[in-house]
């Protein structure tokens, strides 16, 4: 039986927390990293404390190795079952941004077969909204295996346009990388139509899901892509720990970028003439394959912890539910306030739109805008709370400049099921209050 929402905050110690003058936290900057309930600390905990032993796959020698063994192969079903793939199309990476690279990477080595290796002269679809996680492996292939790089332009509130992509994707097209929803601009991308007609045309697809699993229930083989990268410390799972999924018959084809301890059955070593010697590895199957080197086995416990919290206590689509709520009351509130300028939609029934806004607000003549600030304001002026927003480019440099912005930097807040309504207007009053103390000392 899913958790009262009462409840449900409860179970996060951060959200009990009082800070100096016993302040409450406010935590506004879940789009960044989620907080993390007490049943997937105390299952952390359990690994050591109770286990503390290798837990990577291969025969395990001792009682403890074994239970380890479980613990993290148990895991990655729970993951399997909440993407709705099979265990062994689920890969743990340390974030999103290590699961993007895997896949970009693995895809231009000269071991990757083809058809499904890029070459030179090949392309990959991407946009202008992208992360710089997306980006800066697409930034690579270019430099290093001379694959070109086209965008797709999206709105200036980022939405995605379907006929734009249909235009730019050509013969030579063998990848889309593309986002699944804005941490910047809130918009989410048609994945599912955008993977059809990629498939149509014969491309892969490849989707970074960061801002879009921790909110959604996800069905990975009905929205088809072929690859999903996302960070499971969004979504109340331990810190460093992310997945890649990938359709079976391609990441069998994919060769490891990463590789030592555990990507391999066997290793021999040729030595010839002089002792030039030749290295023979036999390459595990996917999963292994991608896992180099000892795993964060108390980060896996946990994510399956934060699984079943997700899907059990809460319920995915009860998150979507009580995230219309918020994103309502939020986008409502800052349109009514007119120095603030959203980037992205500020309408909330735009299909996809997520519970988060990254505003601007106006600049005196000659200083920089007043980012830094509002956040520090936020942070201490607030009487008896700590509000936490983010103040930054969010990674998305790119998107900032092409809204004719001097510096890459705005004001974020994104809230997570754990947040309520109260607190987002709470969030609304103090913006307000700095406004009217920005206006009084100008
Ligand atoms: C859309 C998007 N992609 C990728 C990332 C990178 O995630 P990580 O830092 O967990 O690798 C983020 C992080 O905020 C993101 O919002």
């Amino acid at each position: 039986v899913p958790a009262s929402w009462d409840r449900v905050c409860q179970d996060f110690p951060t959200l009990q927390l009082r800070t100096s003058r016993r302040r409450r936290v406010v935590y506004l900057d879940s789009a960044c990293q989620s907080l993390r309930p007490i049943q997937v600390i105390r299952s952390m905990e359990r690994y050591y404390s109770a286990l503390g032993a290798c837990g990577n796959s291969g025969p395990a020698s001792n009682f403890l190795a074994r239970k380890t063994t479980e613990a993290c192969a148990k895991a990655r079903e729970k993951m399997a079952r909440f993407l709705r793939c099979r265990a062994s199309e689920v890969v743990w990476q340390p974030n999103t941004t290590h699961a993007l690279n895997t896949v970009i990477r693995g895809l231009t080595k000269k071991s990757c077969p083809l058809p499904l290796r890029l070459t030179r002269g090949d392309e990959i679809l991407t946009t202008d909204l992208e992360h710089h996680s997306n980006l800066l492996p697409l930034w690579m292939a270019h430099e290093e295996a001379g694959i070109r790089i086209r965008v797709v332009q999206v709105t200036a509130e980022g939405l995605f346009d379907l006929n734009s992509f249909q235009e730019r994707l050509g013969p030579r097209t063998k990848l889309v990388s593309i986002l699944w929803s804005s941490n910047m601009t809130g918009t989410t991308f048609p994945l599912k139509e955008i993977s059809r007609i990629a498939h149509d045309n014969g491309t892969k697809v490849l989707a970074d899901g960061a801002q879009f699993v921790p909110h959604h229930p996800v069905n990975v083989h009905d929205i088809g892509t072929d690859f999903l990268a996302f960070s499971v410390h969004k979504m109340c799972g331990p810190a460093g720990m992310g997945v890649l999924y990938g359709r079976e018959e391609l990441l069998d084809q994919l060769p490891a970028s990463v590789v030592g301890g555990e990507t391999v059955r066997g290793v021999r070593l040729q030595v010839g003439r002089r002792g030039v010697a030749r290295i023979l590895p036999v390459f595990e199957s996917p999963p292994e394959r991608f896992e180099a080197g000892l795993q964060n086995f108390s980060g896996i416990i946990g994510t399956g912890a934060a699984v079943d919290y997700l899907s059990q206590r809460v319920g995915m689509s009860r998150i979507e539910d009580r995230e219309a709520i918020l994103r309502e009351r939020l986008l409502n509130g800052l349109r009514s306030i007119p120095e603030v300028r959203v980037i992205g939609p500020v309408d909330p029934d735009v299909p996809g739109r997520a519970a988060l806004a990254t505003f601007l607000l106006p600049q005196k003549k000659g200083e920089p805008r007043r980012v830094q600030a509002l956040a520090q304001w936020m942070d201490s002026r607030v009487p008896g709370h700590r509000i936490m927003l983010r103040s930054s480019g969010h990674e998305v440099h790119p998107f900032h400049y092409r809204l004719g912005l001097a510096r890459a930097e705005s004001s974020r807040v994104s809230p997570y099921f754990y947040n309520t309504p109260e607190e987002i207007d709470l969030f609304l009053a103090s913006l307000k209050a700095f406004l009217d103390h920005d206006r009084a000392g100008s």
